[in-house]
């Protein structure tokens, strides 16, 4: 199978597939499932949006709805409206009276070091760390924009901003000071949070370098940054000068031992955060969640396609800094009160024994993670995983489509034949899976994701918008065809846009019913006779890196500031392990050589703009770009290019050698 899709002018999206057989979860595992009945599909059919209160009455809410969803203003959906309730209060509080000598967060620092904070510690640093948010002046509605790595401190100011009604901003850490500096002036944020540094391939990272560069780069200027210190005390290569704006963490707290912060009720429409993500154009957008519907889409998807329960321990090797991380790592499983596991470094420091050592001493039994980390896995060899004697009952992925020969050696390798392998499908936009099994109920079925999310609609349209019959086995565009709670709410600050990227390509938006509303998630996908549904991946300009998003806009936009560059496309090129990753098809100024001087700028433009993450592949010197009589560059035929295949339809392009010319330039 392949990933690799292109939509040729008439729009015609081809996939190239095998069929696969099913595979039967195990018994042992279906007898302990949380979700064992399948009426569950029929309830949600018959009974949508009403059957949505079930997943709603997982919470504890401090007010009950008045009503499910309100769709009276599409696409701005609302859920639960009239409900109140605190997101902390979920994750945390309610779990005290049963379990507050439970570990909630177990945390391992790549050195080795372990952290159990039980669920009554958390309680008190979460209570702490919203003292120290108000202290700093952090009232309800503020945006608290976050840049923190996989450290207790994360999770701990999330819940602790979500407690005083303050919806948080995390940006990865892996993200250069410039973009943390687009996300703060785009969150207004005047509170921001960062840490000295974290160990990464057992070096110390010095972090606060960033934030202090975000602070010059910055058009607005933040009040307050308050510094997390990575051991007891700061590091030794970092210092604060006496005129910045930087307060520590742990000099605030000093007079908060054990305060407490009473959980303010929110609305279940107030936003819990935002989360950054790119987009076909501009700048990186701020998506943003609801409280209610997100709190009770995260915890009932935690519990029936995760299988969490609270005795369990359970481990997403995500970065919180990502959806998946704020969904599958702290709100959903935290809020059924179980343990969940944080790693601080990198897979294989010090060997690449390091996860399953830690997963056979934890006991873990729910894995979690991406398709790139099981392709890395398959690489290192079987061996390794071999010489540890972990036992897991489900796996997930998500991220990225897995391939059947991955997802086989998953199974086998990780899973001992006995686990399920759960594939999840969804998207930052989507706050949780929609595409994906309800693990006792379906077979698995190696590369495809399986069927919807109870209550979840979707469907497959041609590029014209019509609608492709269900189960024919057709490739086309992935749409959904009513709301969610899980859904976001808007862009941050930009409904119009939110309109634009997600609803106007197939909605009627002039029209008030919501019926004429269509959600574009921007992939292609199969619906197979079978009825499973199957990935294809990303349609429009937007790549889909080692399971990171990122728009070829962002990384083009990088590229141009660089002076000798006249013009710059990026196209996916197809990587065994990576998924995809960017090629850059550089023009160069008049008189400038091409040469290592500035292929390095290229590079160090894009780390600079985005982060070493986005690093790209190659760096092609070119002549001309492929373009249309209208001067559009054709991106498709620089990923043929990438790719190594067939040039599609050039007829389009104002000088039809162009691509081949450039196929010489970059085989020479
Ligand atoms: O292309 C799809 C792919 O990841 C995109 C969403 O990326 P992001 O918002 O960063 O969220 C990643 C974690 C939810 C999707 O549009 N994708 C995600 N999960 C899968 C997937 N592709 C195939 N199979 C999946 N299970």
């Amino acid at each position: 199978m392949t990933n690799h899709h292109t939509t040729g002018d008439g729009g015609s999206i081809e996939s190239r597939l095998t069929e696969q057989e099913y595979f039967r979860p195990p018994p042992e595992f279906v007898g302990q499932a949380n979700v064992t009945d399948s009426s569950i599909y029929d309830r949600f059919e018959e009974n949508w949006p009403a059957a949505y209160e079930e997943f709603a009455e997982l919470l504890d809410w401090a007010e009950r709805w008045d009503q499910v969803l309100d769709d009276s203003n599409p696409p701005f959906y609302e859920w639960f409206t009239g409900g109140k309730l605190n997101a902390s209060y979920q994750a945390v509080d309610r779990h005290l009276p049963e379990r507050k000598d439970q570990t909630a967060i177990l945390w391992e620092g790549e050195h080795g070091t372990t952290e159990r904070i039980a669920y009554q510690d958390l309680y008190r640093r979460v209570n702490e760390m919203a003292a120290v948010f108000r202290e700093v002046g952090v009232a309800e509605d503020d945006i608290v924009t976050m840049h923190m790595p996989m450290v207790p401190g994360l999770p701990i100011s999330m819940l602790a901003a979500a407690r005083i009604g303050a919806p948080h901003s995390e940006v990865f850490a892996g993200f250069s000071a410039q973009a943390l500096a687009d996300r703060i002036d785009d969150a207004g944020s005047d509170v921001v949070v960062t840490i000295d540094g974290y160990y990464r391939r057992g070096e110390f990272l010095d972090h606060k370098e960033k934030a202090d560069k975000a602070l010059e780069l910055a058009e607005s200027d933040p009040e307050t940054v308050l510094l997390f210190t990575r051991e007891d005390e700061l590091h030794e290569d970092v210092s604060i000068d006496s005129d910045d704006p930087y307060v520590l963490v742990d000099e605030v707290l000093q007079d908060k031992q054990g305060v407490s912060v009473e959980p303010v009720a929110r609305d279940a429409e107030d936003p819990l955060f935002l989360m950054y993500t790119s987009g076909t154009t501009g700048q990186p957008k701020g998506t943003q969640h609801r409280t209610g519907g997100y709190m009770a889409y995260v915890t009932a998807t935690s519990k029936y396609v995760l299988d969490i329960e609270p005795a369990d321990t359970y481990w997403c090797s995500a970065d919180i800094g990502w959806i998946t991380g704020h969904s599958y790592i702290v709100y959903g499983p935290l809020s059924l009160g179980t343990t969940t596991v944080m790693y601080e470094g990198a897979p294989d420091f010090p060997h690449k024994g390091r996860l399953w050592e830690m997963a056979e001493k934890y006991d873990v039994d729910i894995f979690h993670t991406s398709p790139t980390a099981v392709r890395m896995f398959m690489k290192w060899g079987e061996e390794i995983p071999r010489q540890y004697d972990f036992d897991f009952r489900h796996l997930t992925t998500v991220g990225e489509p897995i391939q059947p020969e991955a997802w086989l050696w998953y199974y086998e390798h990780i899973g001992g034949g006995d686990a399920v392998i759960v594939d999840t499908w969804w998207q930052t936009e989507t706050g949780g899976h929609l595409i994906t099994n309800l693990p006792a109920l379906k077979d698995m079925k190696p590369g495809s994701a399986g069927f919807a999310v109870p209550g979840i609609e979707p469907a497959i349209l041609d590029d014209q918008g019509n609608e492709i019959d269900p189960a024919t086995g057709q490739a086309g565009n992935l749409v959904i065809t009513k709301p969610w709670p899980g859904m976001l709410q808007t862009v941050y600050g930009n409904d119009e846009r939110f309109i634009d990227e997600y609803w106007r390509a197939f909605s009627d938006t002039s029209s008030d019913d919501p019926e004429d509303w269509v959600y574009r998630a921007g992939d292609g996908a199969v619906h197979e006779r079978d009825g499973y549904w199957r990935i294809l991946g990303r349609l429009d300009d937007v790549m889909n890196v080692a399971g990171h998003r990122l728009g070829t806009m962002e990384l083009e936009s990088a590229v141009a500031e660089v002076s000798d560059v006249a013009e710059a496309a990026v196209a996916g090129r197809d990587d065994p392990e990576k998924g995809t990753v960017p090629d850059i098809y550089v023009t160069l100024r008049e008189g400038v050589d091409p040469g290592e001087d500035v292929r390095d700028r290229v590079v160090g433009a894009i780390e600079a703009e985005i982060g070493t993450f986005a690093r790209p592949a190659n760096v092609w010197f070119v002549d001309e770009l492929p373009k249309t009589r209208s001067g559009k560059i054709m991106r498709r035929l620089l990923e043929d290019i990438s790719n190594d295949e067939q040039l599609g339809n050039t007829t389009t392009l104002r000088d039809p050698s162009v691509p081949e010319d450039i196929r010489r330039q970059v085989q020479d």
